[in-house]
């Protein structure tokens, strides 16, 4: 994952774009906060005046009154103003958690396969979930709070400073220490907020993985140790929240004691200015009453900055997704696709996974292969020689490296993807099926079409148990809902790439996990419905290879033939391999050079 080093204030610049709508709301939560500081600051001014008034021997006994009446009216001010900011800032916060969790979820959607081979499913639970929660709190609160007790504090003592500069300056000096401890905590609580929430992101992925995992670690009897890396992670986040907690607490110790022992010498020396007559029992009245004001404030910096430096790990966190750029670029001016014929034509196409070494051969080698309009073309080869790689490509998932993908003579990427997506449907070899319905599971790609496309693609796919589970076609399948059989999944998988009713049809080995009676019914359907639909269909058993009007063997990264089933059976050694291996279960999917040897 990368991760680069920004400021606090960059990172949190970063936020401007989405907060700026909130921004005359957030203001006005920020007077108001303030205002209620400064009614807080107020009152002991008023003390003051009020105990040098009380004291006088030929005192005003209405004078007294009239400042009791306005520290109340100062007090209830102050409540009111407390009640406005929080009124002002909850909605608009959450709006924006809203917005940049929307944001991140639809870029997430944008980015190719590529990227979430390399992104932790828990780092973006994580940075989805907490982090966006975190940065809410602070923009509501945190934000907010920090700049209100740094004025608080700063008026303060000010105001401490002119009652008395003598001991006001107590104050001061005694705050060089805190601002100095108060750098070294920066530095030190960013390290461990940043790996406290890397942490939680991997340990949500491990959850993910072995929850997703569960019936192959429990039938490996793989449970003990699952749990064993589990508890070792979860103690490695325990000690990184052990060492934050220290980090605070040290900065929260230091910032409140030194303070206290500013407050006793202070109470020493004022007591004897007063003594002196240099100073009034008012004015020390109120230079105390002032002092325990800003104490508050000050007793909060360590946990404000605390939440400050969280937020900007959680902004950074947020960005780093947010900057992964897809390489998948869509055209500046797409080719509008009004009709296409369905031809399909890979010109020497080339293709390498980003992470695999620069050196050696491309996993694509200069693909030559052209399907003519509503052909069905199977394509065949070892296992591992590339062939659901390559299907891949058609569906635009990931990029050519060299060469080019053409339909109907346009290369794909001039396409917009949406459109390429919608004329090519595809039945991955690991179904994926959502938590819906059996219905909204088959008909994700079909558009308008409803029940009669429903209909067709289940019959097509032999998928007819689905009118007998509990609520019929309506019965909620996937993670959440009802558990279907492998064979029973790739049926539902099949039906899905059918109803879409596509231009180019790509399917991966679709009929693997059949068992052979209902493989030959569908086969026999398929062929009907493939008839004008261009098809590129992986094909593990010489039965699914009898469906297509040509084959194509890819070997070494390249078609090394193509031609009709009997053909190739004929003239080609590779594949006479091939189709032999693939029908006898001992040596599937090995290594001809491996066998033959
Ligand atoms: N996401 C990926 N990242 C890196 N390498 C991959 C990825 N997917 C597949 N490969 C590698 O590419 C090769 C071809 O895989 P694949 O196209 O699935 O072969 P086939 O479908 O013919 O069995 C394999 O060696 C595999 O390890
Ligand atoms: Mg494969």
């Amino acid at each position: 994952m990368p991760q680069q080093q920004t400021s606090l204030t960059e990172s949190i610049g970063r936020l401007y774009p989405h907060a700026k709508p909130i921004l005359p709301r957030l203001a006005r939560g920020l007077v108001c906060a303030l205002g209620a500081s400064l009614m807080a600051l107020a009152i002991p001014q008023v003390l003051g005046a009020l105990v040098n008034e009380t004291l006088k021997v030929d005192g005003d006994g209405g004078a007294v009154w009239a400042a009791v009446a306005v520290v109340l009216v100062l007090g209830a001010l102050e409540a009111v103003f407390i009640a406005l900011r929080r009124q002002f800032v909850i909605r608009p916060a959450t709006t924006v958690e809203n917005q940049m969790r929307v944001s991140l979820y639809r870029h997430v959607q944008d980015m190719t396969v590529a990227f979430h081979d390399r992104w932790g499913s828990g780092q973006l639970l994580s940075r989805a979930m907490t982090d966006l929660n975190l940065i809410r709190r602070w923009l509501a609160f945190g934000m907010i709070m920090l700049v209100v007790v740094a004025l608080t504090i700063l008026i303060g003592i000010t105001l401490m400073l002119i009652t008395s500069w003598r001991l006001g300056l107590i104050f001061l000096v005694a705050s060089v220490p805190i601002v100095l401890y108060g750098f070294r905590f920066r530095t030190h609580y960013r390290i461990v907020s940043r790996l406290s929430q890397d942490q939680t992101g991997d340990l949500a992925t491990t959850v993910e993985e072995s929850v997703h995992g569960i019936r192959v670690l429990k039938a490996f009897g793989r449970g003990r140790q699952a749990l064993d890396s589990f508890t070792e992670q979860a103690e490695e986040l325990r000690a990184t929240e052990i060492r934050k907690a220290r980090s605070l607490a040290t900065v929260s110790l230091i910032v409140s004691m030194i303070p206290e022992l500013a407050l006793g010498l202070a109470l020493v020396v004022g007591v004897l200015s007063v003594a002196d007559g240099q100073l009034t029992i008012g004015a020390l009245v109120s230079f105390f009453a002032t002092a325990a004001v800003v104490a508050a404030p000050v007793e909060s910096l360590g946990p404000l900055m605390a939440m400050t430096l969280t937020a900007k790990t959680a902004i950074d966190r947020h960005f780093e997704v947010m900057d992964e750029t897809s390489s998948i670029t869509e055209p500046e001016h797409p080719r509008p696709v009004k009709h296409l014929s369905g031809a399909v034509e890979f010109d020497n196409v080339h293709f390498k996974f980003p992470d695999t070494p620069a050196a050696g051969m491309d996993l694509l080698n200069g693909v030559g292969l052209t399907l003519k309009p509503g052909e069905t073309m199977a394509l065949v080869g070892i296992t591992g020689s590339g062939k659901s790689t390559l299907l891949q490509l058609v569906a635009r998932l990931h990029d050519v490296t060299g060469g080019s993908i053409r339909f109907d003579g346009t290369d794909l990427r001039q396409f917009s993807t949406s459109d390429i997506r919608s004329h090519v449907a595809v039945a991955f070899e690991d179904t994926t099926l959502f938590s819906s319905s059996v219905r909204d599971n088959v008909l994700l790609g079909a558009g308008e079409q409803g029940d009669e496309a429903l209909a067709e693609a289940l019959d097509v796919a032999q998928a007819h148990f689905a009118y007998e589970l509990p609520d019929g076609v309506d019965t909620l399948i996937g993670e959440e809902g009802l558990s279907l059989s492998g064979g029973q999944r790739q049926r539902i998988a099949l039906a899905r790439a059918i109803a879409a009713k596509p231009k180019v049809l790509v399917l991966d080995d679709p009929l693997s996990a059949l068992d052979v009676g209902t493989e030959e019914l569908v086969t026999e359907r398929l062929r009907q419905v493939l008839e004008g639909t261009t098809t590129l269909i992986v094909a593990h058993r010489s039965s699914t290879v009898a469906l297509a009007d040509r084959v194509a063997v890819l070997q070494h990264g390249a078609i090394n033939a193509v031609g009709p089933h009997a053909q190739l059976l004929a003239t080609n050694e590779h594949y006479r391999y091939i189709i032999t291996s693939l029908d006898d279960e001992e040596t599937a999917g090995q290594d001809p050079d491996e066998v033959l040897s």
